[in-house]
């Protein structure tokens, strides 16, 4: 098929790439010269594991970029648009949205034969209907559902694992305004044999996006109110909380054999320092603005937000409880991304546990596997020493604190118990044994030292 992309970030390159790896003729649309110049050469404006050479693979023969949005609605027979849907406080910006809408439906109102307009960005339920599909109609003086096509197709990939989340997907969901519409998507995505495919309507399709990214919020932060609430009780650990209630079998199911399946759900109901990220913090913060502007109250996606904007701080109150002050206290923070795998720095805890840490006066020193250049453009003005590895950051420490869950970190005690004076580990994230260092303490439990 021949499909059109407007928007080279990160939604709209990975499904471009990935959908000319799949056979399909992709040309990807962006104002942007120089990210088409350097699609077109072959190489990757962001940085996606495995992106550029999918991007190197298909170039020049399935894949192509381009800033003539116009050309390329005429040589496709759909359009996905992917642009950002900032959110600014209130609601989501749909700005962009409206634009690409404005300009295809311009390009539309050219063509003869029936064209597919998707919108592949998250956004709020109602948008693709009552904000692009107006706008769509007007730009190109003809009817949706008749004249030509509108849907709705959430992506539901994760930063890092992007392309195998794309090229297996765990399921496909779009909406549309009518059958040949669907029948369009239909052939986009038949090339994903034997996956679970929803066809919905667009407020639906919208909506289960929002779900799914609120739900796996909702459960971080249950966890994190449960782990604090273990540590307020004393004498209990989250950790064992909730390895008991991982292993009911609802959560893990038990096979014929006996053997049990762990689902990598449960790692979302284990207690940390808090979610970030691109998607769910903003995603839940604008389902909760969409909710209320509609008139229903949003307490319990509201409590997910509160209690994540608070939990960073456990680390400093765990800090705090050990050590009478801050100031001048020599901190190794472990890890700034906001989860491994990624150098993306949004929205993450370690924002905040870095800012208070320099509030209170303390000595930082930070090391990340491969977040610290994305960390000094957020950390400015901050004085932190920035180390090369694990063993540089905890050097002369009097506390380590584990933020981010990068798992050379578990190599952690072996280094700890090289040092003379070991420091005190404030595990944020409780991946390391709490026997394995002399001095432990960490999110939803109670320790037993107090003092340096
Ligand atoms: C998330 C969703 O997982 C994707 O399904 C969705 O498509 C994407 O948002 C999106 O809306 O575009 P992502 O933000 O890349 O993906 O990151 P996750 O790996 O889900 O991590 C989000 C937060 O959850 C992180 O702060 C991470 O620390 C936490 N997390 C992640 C856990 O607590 N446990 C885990 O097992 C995984």
């Amino acid at each position: 098929m021949r499909i059109s992309i407007v928007g080279t970030g990160y939604v709209g390159l990975v499904s471009g790439a990935c959908l000319a790896e799949k056979g399909h003729n992709v040309i990807c649309v962006d104002v942007d010269k120089d990210k088409v110049d350097q699609i077109n050469a072959g190489r990757c404006p962001i940085y996606e594991e495995g992106l550029e050479s999918l991007v190197t693979r298909n170039v020049g023969t399935r894949l192509s970029a381009t800033s003539d949005l116009a050309a390329a609605v005429q040589d496709t027979e759909i359009t996905l648009i992917a642009v950002g849907t900032p959110f600014d406080g209130v609601a989501i910006d749909t700005g962009y949205i409206e634009a690409a809408s404005r300009e295809i439906g311009e390009a539309i109102r050219d063509k003869d034969t029936f064209h597919a307009v998707i919108i592949k960005s998250t956004v709020v339920p109602g948008t693709t209907d009552e904000t692009a599909t107006p706008i769509l109609e007007m730009a190109s003086g003809k009817k949706a559902g008749k004249d030509f096509g509108v849907g709705m197709n959430p992506e539901f990939l994760r930063e890092g694992v992007a392309i195998p989340d794309f090229m297996k997907p765990d399921r496909i969901v779009y909406g549309a305004t009518d059958e040949r519409t669907f029948a369009l998507l239909d052939n986009v995505y038949s090339v994903f044999e034997g996956v679970d495919i929803i066809r919905t309507s667009n407020k639906t399709a919208e909506m289960i996006k929002y779900t799914a990214n609120s739900l796996l919020a909702t459960l971080i932060s249950f966890s994190n109110e449960i782990g604090n609430l273990c540590t307020g009780l004393g004498d209990i650990d989250v950790v064992d909380v909730m390895k008991g209630v991982h292993l009911d079998r609802r959560l893990s199911p038990i096979l014929e054999s006996g053997d049990r399946v762990v689902p990598s759900i449960t790692t979302f109901i284990e207690a940390g320092c808090g979610f970030g990220g691109s998607c769910f913090p903003k995603d839940v913060k604008a389902l909760i603005a969409h909710g209320q502007a509609a008139g229903q109250q949003m307490n319990l996606l509201q409590s997910v937000i509160d209690i994540n904007r608070a939990q960073p701080m456990q680390v400093i109150s765990l800090l705090k409880k050990h050590f009478d002050s801050l100031s001048g206290l020599k901190v190794a923070v472990m890890g700034l991304a906001f989860k491994p795998g990624t150098d993306d720095m949004r929205e993450s805890p370690s924002i905040p546990i870095v800012r208070a840490l320099h509030d209170e006066g303390a000595v930082i020193s930070a090391y990340d596997p491969v977040a610290i250049e994305e960390a000094q453009k957020v950390f400015t003005g901050i004085d932190i020493n920035y180390a090369s590895s694990i063993e540089d950051a905890v050097q002369n420490a009097d506390a380590v604190v584990v933020v981010t869950i990068w798992d050379e970190f578990r190599s952690l005690p072996e280094i700890i118990g090289k040092l003379t004076t070991p420091p005190l580990l404030i595990d944020g994230r409780r991946m390391i044994d709490k026997n394995a260092v002399p001095r432990y303490d960490g999110i939803g439990m109670t320790s037993r030292s107090k003092g340096p």
